[in-house]
């Protein structure tokens, strides 16, 4: 196994080689490829063809399957659901804002993964920002402030019965289900520690964080817009540009991430996976 870790600004991206991940891992490997990883936030497998049933098998090796709430998986699948863009398709392509995934969940996933199938000729980039990063880069007074705050995080801007994708009204392709169980709410701490790296990070997103304990709805708008303009600087941001056959895993702990579109006219195609992770843990 071979590995390059980016030279990015935003410290994020190893790209592992020399492995074929259609196939069990040595212990030795797994754990390189955990520990490039965590450190790495994004790891980038380029060039491997993979059946439904190698990347399930690939897929728990890092943990236990996460739950999709409002997506649809696949027929056959039951974890991995098809982000397909058609050709002719008007509809806003998914997953196109800033967002950690499923933070609303109690036990948030600790990865996901992308294996992509059909890449457009241009376009369809995925952005990815470091919150570890961002983190360490804030003054001593921000440090304090955010330290005891509790972020409220809930679904129910993409996905509650009046939320974006059910008002939206454009056909799609990928079979999104909008629901009123979009509007409960889990508190997580703002300032989250990796389990594994013990790094803190910035664990608010502007899809799902639509709250802070304690503050006003102006107040907590305030907050995490002057925190989210912060996050998402050019020189924390990794951009991934896709060839097909080609699977990513990210860390939901460590960035956040959006995809960019940018393809009208041609098709996109990825099978994605996510790993279930643990409840955030307050840093001390
Ligand atoms: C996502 O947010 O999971 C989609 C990322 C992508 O399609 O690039």
């Amino acid at each position: 196994m071979k590995y390059k870790e980016s030279e990015s600004p935003s410290q994020i991206g190893v790209e592992i080689t020399d492995v074929d991940i259609s196939k069990p891992l040595n212990e030795t490997d797994l754990n390189s490829i955990h520990s490039l990883w965590v450190k790495n936030s994004v790891a980038i497998f380029p060039g491997q063809k993979l059946s439904h049933d190698a990347y399930n098998n690939f897929a728990m090796q890092f943990g236990a399957f996460g739950k999709e709430p409002f997506l649809t998986t696949m027929k056959t699948q039951m974890h991995i659901v098809e982000l397909r863009r058609k050709a002719t398709e008007e509809a806003s392509h998914f997953g196109g804002s800033w967002h950690s995934d499923w933070s609303f969940q109690s036990s948030p996933p600790s990865a996901t993964m992308l294996h992509s199938k059909i890449v457009p000729p241009f376009g369809g980039d995925t952005l990815f920002t470091n919150s570890a990063l961002a983190y360490d880069d804030l003054s001593a007074d921000l440090k304090a402030k955010v330290e005891g705050l509790n972020g409220i995080h809930s679904a129910k801007l993409p996905y509650a019965d009046d939320g974006f994708y059910a008002l939206e009204g454009k056909e799609r392709t990928m079979k999104i289900k909008s629901s009123k169980s979009a509007n409960k709410q889990h508190h997580h701490p703002v300032v989250r520690e990796h389990k594994d790296t013990k790094r803190k990070s910035l664990f608010v997103n502007p899809v799902y964080t639509v709250g802070i304990e304690g503050m006003t709805d102006m107040e907590a708008f305030t907050f995490l817009s002057e925190i989210f303009e912060h996050m998402t600087q050019d020189k924390y941001i990794y951009r991934h540009q896709w060839d097909a056959d080609m699977l990513i895993m990210w860390d939901n702990r460590s960035v956040m991430h959006m995809a960019e579109g940018g393809y009208d006219g041609y098709e996109r195609l990825m099978h994605r996976i996510t790993i279930a992770g643990e409840s955030p843990i307050k840093s001390l």
